[in-house]
């Protein structure tokens, strides 16, 4: 019986709001590979980027862990992880959004490196302004002023 060889795609990121721009991002990662292992930042590496997200880690982890496309999910807690985390996992292929083209080209010393098309429309940064603006809204400092 010949042995099957797992395909392993390694991808990062934060994953605040989770939104269809992730979704889209980790369908087709998976698709590159058979198993995707996703580094979820944790709340105190996003405060070392300066970056505060909505929910905390855990919380990020339990919806990231119910997408179809997320097989494994490890904590990202510092920027020079990222060779070590690919050797250790044996992964294949390191993938990200464009927004990052060029920064990780240094993972090719343990595996191919892909760049995929981010979804336009749509960010974490967006949803944050989104509700902010919703929340300066007449109606929501009226209703703010009943609370
Ligand atoms: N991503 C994507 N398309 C989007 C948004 C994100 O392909 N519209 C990708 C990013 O390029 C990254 C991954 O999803 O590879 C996780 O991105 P993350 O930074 O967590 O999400 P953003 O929505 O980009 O968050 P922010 O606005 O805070 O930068």
């Amino acid at each position: 019986m010949t042995a099957t060889h797992e395909r392993i795609v390694l991808t990062y990121g934060t994953f605040d709001l989770f939104h269809p721009g992730h979704v889209q991002l980790l369908k087709r990662a998976r698709d590159l590979g058979s198993r995707l292992v996703v580094g979820l930042s944790t709340d105190e590496f996003n405060a070392k980027k300066g970056k505060q997200s909505v929910m905390r880690y855990e919380d990020r982890k339990t919806v990231l862990e119910s997408c179809r496309y997320v097989d494994e999910i490890f904590a990202e807690e510092d920027w020079s992880q990222k060779l070590n985390d690919a050797r250790r996992l044996g992964a294949d292929v390191f993938v990200m959004g464009d927004d990052w083209t060029g920064k990780f080209d240094f993972m090719q010393e343990a595996c191919n490196v892909v760049y995929l098309a981010r979804t336009e429309g749509v960010s974490t940064t967006e949803i944050k302004a989104s509700v902010q603006g919703l929340n300066r809204h007449p109606v929501a400092q009226a209703a703010m002023q009943l609370i």
